[in-house]
């Protein structure tokens, strides 16, 4: 039989565990290298010159180390401006994760829809790219947050965060008169891989329901798709998880269930 793909999952923190989680649903027989960048977290806050300059080698430095079939830059924040480099230097395939607002924008049905990501995301060429091809007459609001990276992986990491710090960063993204107005945001585009992890939260604290986008799902078939078919039985192959800054974590059980229920090691 032959061995399994690896996987190597990377974001700037514990974001792209959200992602993580639907390619293991899609792929149980892969093994998996989650790298958290955490010695350079939060990629909000730094230019864009900086990023490319961090990310691009030390892809190239974790490809020589674990040897992964295919690399998924599971953060909105990087992949908005990388991936090209990527694609140029290193001969693999690579999946990204940038703004999903052709979708979002497809099905808005008052045609208001707000992309809440980094400051960074909001503000790159890429993403005002993608409104002008595919705001498909939509009003598109964007959101640029601070702080919600950060909040998102003190929540995950058990520490108690406000109703209120949460919902002075996504007030912005609720456009209009209350949910009675036809001209009001109906959508919301998740462009950052953390934010999914306050999911039920947003959904609490929402002055009125909205769709959520968040295009995880999406990105798990397309890794699906570039891989060689899962052989019959899904073996669970192992699954690591390395943080650049080397803490000690103490996240394992915590993690699991985006591991598919595996313990990484
Ligand atoms: N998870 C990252 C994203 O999707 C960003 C968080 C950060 O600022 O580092 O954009």
């Amino acid at each position: 039989m032959p061995a399994p793909p690896t996987i190597l999952v990377f974001d700037s923190g514990l974001g792209g565990l959200t992602v993580l989680r639907e390619i293991v649903g899609a792929r149980p027989d892969a093994h998996y290298v989650y790298v958290a960048d955490d010695a350079f977290f939060p990629y909000g806050h730094h230019s864009e010159d900086q990023i490319i300059a961090r990310v691009v080698p030390l892809i190239g430095e974790l490809i020589t180390a674990h040897a992964p079939d295919l690399v998924v830059i599971a953060c909105n924040t990087a992949s908005t401006l990388v991936m090209s480099h990527l694609r140029a230097k290193y001969q693999l395939p690579f999946v990204g994760t940038v703004p999903a607002i052709k979708p979002a924008c497809a099905s808005s049905k008052t045609k208001r829809v707000s992309v809440l990501g980094t400051k960074g995301t909001v503000k790159r060429e890429y993403t005002k790219a993608l409104i002008r091809d595919f705001a498909q007459g939509c009003e598109v609001t964007l959101v640029g947050s601070a702080d919600l990276a950060a909040l998102a992986e003190a929540a995950l990491s058990g520490n108690d965060v406000g109703d209120r710090e949460i919902f002075a960063e996504l007030a912005p993204c609720f456009v209009g008169n209350g949910a009675g107005d036809p001209a009001r945001t109906d959508t919301v585009v998740l462009a950052c891989t953390h934010y999914p992890l306050l999911m039920d939260r947003f959904v609490r604290l929402a002055p009125w329901p909205v769709d959520w986008i968040d295009p995880a799902p999406a990105i798990a078939r397309r890794v699906s798709d570039l891989l060689r078919p899962a052989s019959g039985e899904a073996d669970h192959a192992g699954a690591e998880m390395i943080f650049t800054s080397r803490r000690p974590h103490t996240l394992s059980q915590a993690l699991m269930p985006f591991f598919g229920g595996r313990i990484p090691a």
